[in-house]
């Protein structure tokens, strides 16, 4: 089989429009389909010439509401509308619509008659907005009236469970060009992985188009090129991906994906949603990932299913990284390693004899900045807002331990060389001068040490990324300290996890 073909969805309200779409995507496209329904009224009456004017193949499509479309003008006027969009055909090819989606109820031999004779292939679809379609093989068989059409059954998964059984029916679709599609956060591998699902093309929106790229699970063309490379995924294609929930924009698959590229490996990195983490496992299994990152919320649920540890595993209590071998399922925890690579380059040292450090947080990073802290050899106080969290940290590493308030200040002022953060206050917060120049004064919600004045000596290491810098960190910046943000333990954890997963370095 042929490398799936990437379609861009055109979903303007003018011709125009989507030939300007097709402009900024020409490079990363194969074919697009323009969406009737979307047009203004008066625009659905020009769409005769639309393929000779966007210069690559066209889908032709009339989506009824029902189906998922905006088309609510009923049905005789659809086939007006499909036959003013056929008619005339030309004998350069080129300038027809090369395909033209039919659903599967739409039985009007005339049309269908007309667009086979001049080479418009059928596209015979059905859409279920709800839930899985399980029977492809037998609904796909039944679609091909004439052999010739191209079925596709376009579902929605609730669950990654649900794309793990459609794969598996999947695979029980005959050997003839046909599209499956996934609808739905939890269907977003099945665009990715469209060599896998065996669907003769893979369907994708325009970047910012939020309600397609989200609930539609669809990844823009330029993004499913440039950081999944999609074209060169094949059967052979090994599978590694990340999962989390609600996963929410990462920049690991932009990582591993440009090691694989860099090293010339045939392999994919992509998100896998998951509300359970036993499903991840069930869909791994199935599909042929090996390994995968472990995120938010699953880090320490991910530990049941997991036939082996490492010894960083055992001590932090939370796994990132998951991979397979020999048929069993083995978890590493790389954040540690992440976090120690970031801190030494950030300190210049990799001792921290002698200093005193404040971990701010008591929960997963906390626990592998403590654990981290210790094999540095330095001596640390761990500052929560839930005191028995830090004490238990505190006591495992023979630490001090202290509440995250005002009265902190004094024991803080003494463990203050490095101040690592690790709590999620902060994140998303940006702060700025007024227009008079005067900065916000710190908030308990933005600034986990509102209470506390830096005097320039600390060294402030914040997890968070995004922001680039929170106001923790901007504050201490102008107060003369030294900072860094948590994207060089990013990018330190991902190196090592790649070196698990394909027993190569990154670097
Ligand atoms: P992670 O694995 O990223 O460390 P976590 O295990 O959920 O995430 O831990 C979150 C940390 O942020 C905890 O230390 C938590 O404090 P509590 O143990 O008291 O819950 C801290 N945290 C989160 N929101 C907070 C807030 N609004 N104020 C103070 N601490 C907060």
């Amino acid at each position: 089989m042929l490398s799936p073909k990437i379609c861009l969805c055109l979903t303007g309200t003018t011709i125009e429009e989507d030939l300007k779409m097709i402009e900024k995507y020409r490079n990363w496209i194969d074919l697009v389909e323009l969406r009737v329904d979307y047009l203004s009224k008066d625009e659905r009456l020009a769409v005769r010439n639309f393929p000779q004017a966007a210069g690559l193949p066209c889908i032709l499509t009339i989506r009824r509401r029902i189906d998922g479309g905006n088309f609510v003008e009923g049905e005789a006027s659809r086939t007006t509308l499909f036959a003013r969009a056929l008619a005339f055909a030309d004998q350069d090819s080129r300038k027809n619509f090369a395909y033209v989606d039919f659903e599967d109820d739409f039985n009007v031999p005339s049309l269908q008659d007309a667009a086979l004779a001049f080479g418009t292939k059928v596209i015979r679809s059905y859409h279920d907005m709800n839930g899985p379609v399980l029977n492809l093989a037998e609904r796909m068989q039944k679609m091909r009236i004439t052999g010739y059409e191209i079925p596709k059954i376009a579902s929605m998964a609730n669950s990654l469970s649900d794309l793990t059984k459609i794969y598996k029916a999947s695979k029980e679709v005959g050997d003839f060009d046909h599209i499956i599609t996934v609808m739905g956060p939890f269907g977003q591998p099945s665009r990715i992985l469209a060599s896998q699902f065996g669907s003769y093309l893979t369907y994708t929106s325009p970047e910012g188009d939020d309600n397609k790229l989200k609930v539609i699970g669809h990844t823009d063309p330029k993004t499913l090129n440039e950081v999944y490379n999609f074209k060169l995924i094949d059967k052979n294609t090994r599978l590694y991906g990340i999962t989390g929930f609600p996963l929410s924009i990462t920049d690991s698959p932009k990582i591993h994906n440009k090691g694989y590229r860099e090293h010339g490996m045939n392999a994919v990195y992509f998100p896998m949603r998951a509300e359970n983490v036993d499903e991840v496992i069930e869909f791994a299994d199935t599909v042929g990932v090996q390994g995968f990152s472990v995120t938010v919320p699953h880090k320490e649920s991910i530990l049941s299913d997991l036939q082996q540890i490492s010894a960083e595993v055992g001590e932090v209590g939370a796994c990132n990284t998951v991979v397979k071998r020999s048929n069993e399922w083995i978890g590493f925890n790389t954040d540690t390693i992440g976090l120690q690579k970031a801190l030494e380059n950030f300190l210049g040292t990799k001792r921290l004899a002698h200093k005193r450090v404040a971990i701010i947080g008591a929960g997963g990073a906390a626990r592998a900045a403590a654990y981290i802290v210790k094999q540095m050899h330095g001596k640390a106080c761990i500052f929560n807002r839930t005191v028995s969290k830090a004490k238990k940290i505190a006591d495992h590493y023979g630490f001090k331990y202290a509440a995250l308030d005002a009265d902190a200040t004094d024991i803080l002022s003494n463990y203050n060389d490095l101040i690592i953060q690790t709590t999620s206050i902060g994140m998303g917060a940006n702060v700025r001068p007024d227009s008079e120049g005067r900065w916000p004064l710190p908030a308990p919600e933005t600034d986990p040490l509102y209470f506390y004045n830096f005097s320039g000596n600390e060294m402030i290491y914040d997890v968070i990324y995004k922001p680039e810098k929170t106001p923790l960190l901007v504050r201490a910046e102008r107060a003369g300290c030294k900072v860094e943000n948590g994207y060089s333990m990013l990018l330190n954890q991902a190196y090592a996890q790649f070196s698990i997963f394909t027993g190569v370095e990154y670097e």
